[in-house]
C-alpha cells in the first residue's frame, strides 16, 4: 500500500519520525510532504532516510528545477493509496478546511483522487485547539465529507498544560491508516 503522510510544523512532528519508520517497517511504501513549518522542527533528510524517496517541500521549486516533474503534485496524488497528516497543525488544518492550495501539502492533499481516504491527526496546545476558530474550521473540514479526523488526546502536552490537543498514539495513526486501506480494498493485504 502506497501511504502519503503530510507533517505540518507542530512540536509532535517528531513523533511522524518513528510513524513513518513503523509504516515502511510493515511492508508499506511511505513518501512525505512536509510544510515549511514542520522543517523547523525535524529535518526532511530524517524522512528521506526513513522512507527511501524524496521529501515534497516545496511544489513550485521542484517544477522550476526540473520541468519534467512539473506535475509533481498530481503524479504523487495518484501514487497514493492512502493519505495521512500527522501532525495537523492549526495552521494546516484552517488550510485543508478552506481548500487553500498555498503549499506542497495542501495542493497534495487537493490533488488527490476521490478514491483516497484522507486522515488527519490534529495536535496543538488545548486553548487553540478550544479556540473557536479552530473548532469552526474543524466543523467546515468535517462538513466536506473528505476527511476522516483522528482525535487528538489528552495528557502532558509539551507545553507544560495537561488537557486535549495531544497527537494520537502512532499505534492508532498505523491502524486507522492500514484500516482506512481495507475499506477501499477489502480483502487487500494491509502490507505488501
Ligand atoms: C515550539 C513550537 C511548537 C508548536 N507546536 C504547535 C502544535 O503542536 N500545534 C500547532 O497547531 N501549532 C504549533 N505551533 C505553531 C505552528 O508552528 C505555526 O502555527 C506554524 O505557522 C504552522 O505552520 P504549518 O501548518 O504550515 O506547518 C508551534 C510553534 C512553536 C514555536
Amino acid at each position: 500500500m502506497n501511504v502519503l503522510i503530510g507533517v505540518s510544523g507542530g512540536i509532535a512532528a517528531y513523533k511522524a519520525a518513528d510513524l513513518v519508520s513503523r509504516l515502511v517497517g510493515r511492508g508499506h511504501g511511505v513518501r512525505v510532504v512536509m510544510t515549511a513549518g514542520a522543517t523547523r522542527f525535524v529535518g526532511p533528510i530524517t524522512f528521506e532516510a526513513l522512507s527511501g524517496h524524496p521529501v515534497m517541500l516545496d511544489a513550485l521549486a521542484t517544477a522550476a528545477a526540473d520541468p519534467t516533474s512539473s506535475v509533481e503534485h498530481v503524479a504523487w496524488a495518484k501514487w497514493t493509496d492512502v493519505a495521512l497528516v500527522a501532525p495537523m497543525t492549526a495552521n494546516t488544518l484552517a488550510r485543508l478546511a478552506c481548500g487553500l492550495a498555498d503549499d506542497a501539502l495542501s495542493t497534495v492533499m487537493l490533488a488527490l483522487p476521490a478514491r483516497v481516504p484522507c486522515l488527519v491527526a490534529p495536535a496543538m496546545n488545548t486553548a487553540m485547539w478550544e479556540h473557536p476558530a479552530v473548532v469552526r474550521n474543524l466543523r467546515w473540514l468535517r462538513e466536506l465529507d473528505r476527511y476522516e479526523v483522528i482525535p487528538p488526546v489528552s495528557k502532558r502536552l509539551a507545553c507544560g498544560d495537561v488537557g486535549m490537543g495531544g497527537l494520537a498514539d502512532v499505534d492508532t495513526l498505523v491502524d486507522a491508516v492500514e484500516a482506512a486501506a481495507q475499506r477501499v480494498s477489502p480483502g487487500a493485504p494491509s502490507a505488501p
